[in-house]
């Protein structure tokens, strides 16, 4: 059966969002005080490298079944809102900012009484600090008919659609899980609008408000610890000549630790690890318990350091004492994005280190097969190249940044004829060391020898 829904914050997550809803057979408008971008997905163009998405959106927009406005006012009919809003990291400290939450709801609220009563699902997917469902739940619950369920978003940015039609489980917060005749109705309806993945089996989980607050904020904190935690390791086979990626391989064996998200190399980036953990620590102190995860300050601390080990890795491996000594040296990075199969450079670890060079006076050139305008933007003075031939001719070195599925595969013979010297660090650690060194490579990677 179809829901008319409105996803309100048509970013990254509510785009997918509202064109997998569509997907999914419902009828769906986006809202998104952002005018240009309302016009673009109107016009069935993503603004965003995601796989898979524009096919959805262009389906959606030619079904009648989705489309995008700027307007609260139509809105008047929807039975279930979701909310999709940025909670970027607040300027002026590690707390998120709830500016844009906060404003979307009290829009909201204006066109919720046209519904005279009947009863309306509001459906927060934002990552927020926990007790901000609660507070919203008072706002909303003052009209009638309408309630509220969190339920927070798990996608990865370049497994967006996947993720949003096939989940690994469901959560749904609530205000009493206990108060079953209270919760029962809205949890029926959130459970018709995803039918189609419930009925697939996928677990459905309903809890309290906080408790789903804190299962969203708790997965990025430990997904951020696990891979601090072999980039630590990285540290301690730098120090004894070991190598981390068989560490790794042996260590992931072990099904209580299991292999994913344990790739050593320059760390994380992108709009949410980072600053997720800086929001989590942030709401731990406001609560009174900032010691519970100040080890989450030695996460971000030890990601932070992957970077500088590159730029003095580098430093190294060209002969200059210091970074000081990179002054007009020529260095190709390979990727921009924060990770591959996306456009999005948030603090962006290939991003980060090619700025770090190029202020110590290197000749920095970056490339990447999508990310480039974006790199761009954030990084104006940097020198782009789309072609990857093209970017790596005349390098004195070779920085690989971000895991691309074309820099996995570069010919180590091939590329020797394209630059001057022929020197690479592989900060992402999928090359094959012997390969390159028996191609005449000088071969440096991250954790191992
Ligand atoms: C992350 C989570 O994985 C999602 O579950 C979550 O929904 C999302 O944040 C969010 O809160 O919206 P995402 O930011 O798309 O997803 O990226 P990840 O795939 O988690 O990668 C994050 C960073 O960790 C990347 O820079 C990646 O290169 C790095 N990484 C990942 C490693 O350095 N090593 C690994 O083993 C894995």
């Amino acid at each position: 059966m179809s829901t008319t829904i409105s996803v309100i914050g048509v970013g990254y997550l509510g785009a997918v969002h509202a064109a997998s809803m569509a997907e999914l057979g419902h009828d769906v408008i986006g809202l998104d005080v952002d005018a240009d971008r309302v016009a673009a997905l109107n016009d069935g163009h993503a603004p965003f490298h995601e796989p898979g998405f524009e096919q959805i959106l262009r389906r959606g927009l030619q079904a009648d079944r989705l489309r995008f406005t700027t307007d609260y006012a139509d809105l008047a009919d929807v039975e279930v809102h979701f909310l999709g809003l940025g909670t970027p990291q607040r300027t002026d400290g590690n707390g998120a900012d709830l500016r844009y939450l906060r404003a979307a709801v009290d829009s909201l609220r204006e066109v919720l009484p046209a519904r005279g009563g009947a009863p309306t699902l509001v459906v927060g997917k934002s990552t927020v600090p926990v007790g901000t469902a609660r507070t919203l739940a008072e706002q909303l619950g003052a009209v009638e008919g309408v309630h509220l369920i969190w339920n927070p978003e798990f996608l990865r940015e370049g497994f967006a659609v996947k993720d949003t039609l096939a989940p690994d489980r469901l959560v749904y917060g609530v205000a009493d899980p206990e108060d079953h005749e209270a919760t029962e109705a809205a949890v029926g309806r959130l459970d018709a609008v995803y039918a189609q993945i419930l009925e697939r089996g996928t677990s459905r989980l309903v809890m309290g408000f906080e408790a789903a607050e804190l299962v969203k904020a708790s997965a990025n904190a430990f997904l951020a610890t696990k891979i601090s935690f072999i980039n630590a390791i990285s540290e301690m086979c730098e120090a004894t000549g070991a190598d981390v990626t068989d560490v790794a391989r042996a260590i992931g064996m072990d099904d209580r630790i299991g292999p994913k998200f344990l790739r050593a190399g320059v760390g994380f980036g992108g709009g949410c690890l980072p600053k997720d953990i800086r929001a989590f620590m942030a709401s731990a102190e406001d609560l009174g318990v900032g010691e519970s995860l100040a080890f989450l300050r030695e996460v971000d601390a030890i990601n932070g350091r992957r970077r500088i080990r590159v730029v003095e890795l580098a430093a190294e491996m060209l002969g200059a004492e210091t970074t000081s000594g990179l002054r007009g040296r020529r260095i190709t990075v390979l990727g921009a994005a924060f990770k591959p199969d996306s456009d999005d450079v948030r603090d962006s670890p290939a991003l980060e280190v090619a700025c770090r060079l190029r202020e110590a006076g290197a000749q920095v050139r970056i490339t990447d097969p999508e990310a480039l305008a974006g790199a761009a933007r954030r990084a104006p003075g940097l020198e782009t190249e789309q072609d990857t031939d093209q970017a790596l001719r005349g390098a004195e070195l070779v920085l690989l940044l971000t895991e691309w599925g074309q820099y996995k595969e570069l010919d180590p013979a091939r590329t020797r004829e394209l630059v001057e010297v022929p020197r690479i660090i592989d900060g992402r650690n999928v090359l094959e060391p012997r390969q390159w060194r028996e191609a005449g490579w000088e071969f440096r990677a991250l954790g191992r020898p």
